[in-house]
Parts: structure tokens; C-alpha cells; sequence
């Protein structure tokens, strides 16, 4: 990490030849609870040692002046011009500037760069990590005194109306709320949450990057949360108190079963029953079951891949892979899916046979070697003191 911020610091001096405040903001994971967020349902991330580190300093003029170190790109604006780019990772920066504009805080343009280590587009929210990042920055220059949640709804805002993904708020949360070994069990709905220490002196956390990237992920999740509502508004017709899938039991859905379209049907039953899962899931981490936690993982993976249908040939694989080797306790695809990666949880000493196993499959059976980054859960977005 240290290396990581001297790299972003030096490019800054570099390039804008002033001291820039520094920022750390995390790559997040989710053990279980995917694609319920939207759904006002559960989830239980976490903040990882995985980091996009934020160098900023403000202007007194308008102009911003962006540099991404990891693309040795650069991307001048000012604040009255903000504009989608074909770069695309200039957007979620101007996004976050845009919908403080339009909150009515009070800032500047700025000097920028950033880079890190958080596999980008690879489900660990590389793209939460510079909205949570740079919310936090404006924060912090412009002392506006928002609090942490005020910050995430802010970012969630950027990525929904000015990226155009129309995402949850779990990323962003965990981005900005995360803490050392802890992970966080988030009602989507009420946003009230609570930590659950996740500290095994014998288990490690294992991100593998199938390295896909599908283009139609962003339309395909924006399908998804479509077909969800398709489904609670045919719910509704006979439930009329409910307001999302959260509300609805399994049993309650099925007794309409004929009324609804088959795909439509496929959605609400994963989300139901993956809502489910997260509360079982939050009491086997009190009893410290990690067999049966790990279990669960695999019934996210098989409902995402079968019911949700979100996940592909790669995630499955590695899943699959992981699935047969001893001291692997659980293993699921991560994020939106169609590409990025899996979480799986796997004792010590059998990371090294996870690694070469995996890694071995996979190349066998697409001719591509996966990143398999073992980590760990950190604090969320913070300022670096030097
Ligand atoms: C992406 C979104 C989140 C969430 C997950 C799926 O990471 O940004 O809001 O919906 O997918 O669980």
C-alpha cells in the first residue's frame, strides 16, 4: 500500500507541482448477498486492503485537471462542462462533482490523480472506490461536515444518474463504512446495519479474477432491477402492502406462480430466497460455523447462476474448481457477475494448493490464467496522515 500512495503522490507532484491531500479509498467484497441490495434487501460486505488512493488538491478557479496514473491518462474539465467521456473513468469523477453541484455545496475545480490496486471492473467496486474517494475528499477540502451516509448516497447518486448503472448502495457503503475485520450486515432498506467481527486466524479470503469483462453488464443489471420490479408490482395486485421483494415469503410468491412471466418468476424466486440466505448466514457467523456459511456461499452461486442468471462459463469454472479442493469452506461468483470475480474462503495452509489448482483448471479450460489475490478486511475511505 505504502508503495502504491508514494507512486500516486509522486505522479501528483509531478504533474501538478503542489502537496495534495491523500486519500485511501477500498475495493470492496460481499460474502454473501448479491443483487439484493436494490431490492431494500440484505447484505454483508466488507472493506479490503485493496485500494484506490486519491491524491487531490482544490483550485480557486473552476477548471479540474484529472490524471489517472494507471492509465497514463490525463482529462482536463471545468465544473460548468461536465460531460460523459469516452474514456469512461473520468466519469465517475465528474459525477460525484456533478451531484454536489446540483446539491448546492459549495466547491472548487481541483487537481486529481489516482491509481491503485483494486482489479478494475473486476467486482470489487474499483468504481465505488474513486465516488466513495472522492466524496470523502470534498468533504474533507471543503469541510462541508456531510456524514458518512450522506457521502454514500451522494456516490450511489453519481453512479445512477451520471454513469448510468443503476446500482444499489452496497458498494458505496461498504466503501465508506467498512472497518478493520469486521463486515457489515446492511438493511438495504432501512440502512440500519451492524458489524460482525470476521477475524479467523486460520482462514484467508480469496478474490479470483476470472479477468472477463462483458460490455453488457451494465445493461443486463439494469435488466435485472427491471424484471425485480416487473414482479413487485404483479405482487402487488394481490399484496398490496408490499413495496419490494422483501416483503414476500416464498410461499407467497409461489402461490401466483402462474401469473408470471417464467424469467420474471426465475428473479424474484433467487432474490427471496437469497434474502434468506444472508440472515441464516449472519447466524452462522455468531455460532462461528464456517461449514455452514460456506454452503451457503455455494447456494448463492448455484441461484445467481441458475435462477438470477448473472454469472458465465469463467465464474462458474472457478467456482467449480475451488469447489473440489480441500480447505476451500465456500466459493461464488462477486458483484454484478458476467465477468469480474469469485469470493471464496479457504483455510491457510491450502491457499498455495488453491492457487496452483485453480489457476490450473482454469488455464486448462479457457487458455487464460486467472488473478487470484488473497485479502484482507481494512477500514474504509480514510485520509493517509504522512
Ligand atoms: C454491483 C452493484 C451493487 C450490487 C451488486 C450485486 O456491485 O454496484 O449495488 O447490486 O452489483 O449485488
Amino acid at each position: 500500500m505504502n508503495d502504491l500512495v508514494q507512486k500516486v503522490k509522486a505522479s501528483f507532484l509531478e504533474k501538478f507541482g503542489r502537496q495534495p491531500v491523500l486519500i485511501a479509498s477500498p475495493g470492496r467484497i460481499n460474502l454473501i448477498g448479491e443483487h439484493t441490495d436494490y431490492n431494500e434487501g440484505f447484505v454483508l460486505p466488507g472493506a479490503t486492503d485493496r485500494a484506490i488512493i486519491l491524491a487531490v488538491a482544490p483550485r480557486k478557479d473552476d477548471t479540474c485537471r484529472f490524471y489517472a496514473c494507471d492509465f497514463n491518462q490525463d482529462f482536463v474539465t471545468s465544473l460548468g462542462h461536465l460531460e460523459r467521456s469516452d474514456l469512461h473513468w473520468p466519469d465517475y469523477l465528474q459525477g460525484v462533482l456533478s451531484v454536489f453541484l446540483q446539491a448546492g455545496y459549495k466547491i472548487s475545480g481541483l487537481d486529481l490523480a489516482f491509481g491503485g490496486n483494486v482489479p478494475i471492473g473486476g467486482g470489487m467496486s474499483s468504481s465505488a472506490a474513486i465516488e466513495g474517494g472522492l466524496a470523502f475528499a470534498l468533504n474533507y477540502l471543503y469541510d462541508l461536515h456531510l456524514d458518512l451516509l450522506t457521502l454514500a448516497r451522494l456516490a450511489r447518486q453519481a453512479e445512477n444518474d451520471f454513469v448510468g448503472v443503476k446500482c444499489g448502495i452496497m458498494d458505496m457503503f461498504a466503501n465508506l463504512f467498512g472497518q478493520t475485520k469486521r463486515v457489515i450486515k446492511l438493511d438495504c432498506r432501512s440502512l440500519e446495519f451492524e458489524y460482525y467481527p470476521f477475524e479467523w486466524e486460520k482462514v484467508r479470503i480469496v478474490v479470483s479474477d476470472s479477468l472477463v469483462r462483458r460490455a453488457l453488464a451494465t445493461s443486463e443489471y439494469n435488466l435485472r432491477r427491471q424484471q425485480c420490479e416487473a414482479g413487485v408490482n404483479l405482487l402487488q395486485k394481490h399484496y398490496p402492502g408490499i413495496k419490494s421483494l422483501r416483503d414476500v415469503t416464498f410461499t407467497r410468491l409461489v402461490a401466483y406462480q402462474t401469473e408470471f412471466e417464467p424469467t420474471v418468476f426465475k428473479r424474484c424466486v433467487y432474490v427471496i430466497k437469497e434474502n434468506h440466505r444472508v440472515e441464516l448466514a449472519c447466524e452462522d457467523l455468531l455460532r462461528r460455523d464456517l461449514v455452514s456459511f460456506g454452503q451457503r456461499m455455494y447456494e448463492s452461486h448455484l441461484g445467481l447462476r441458475d435462477e438470477y442468471e448473472v454469472s458465465c462459463r469463467e465464474l462458474d469454472l472457478l467456482v467449480e474448481s475451488a469447489a473440489r479442493l480441500d480447505g476451500v469452506y465456500g466459493s461464488r461468483m462477486m458483484g454484478a457477475g458476467f465477468g469480474g470475480c469469485t469470493i471464496s474462503l479457504v483455510r491457510s495452509d491450502a491457499i498455495k494448493l488453491f492457487k496452483e489448482k485453480v489457476s490450473a483448471d482454469y488455464r486448462q479450460a479457457t487458455g487464460k490464467e486467472p488473478a487470484i489475490h488473497v485479502v484482507r478486511i481494512e477500514a474504509g475511505t480514510r485520509v493517509i496522515q504522512e
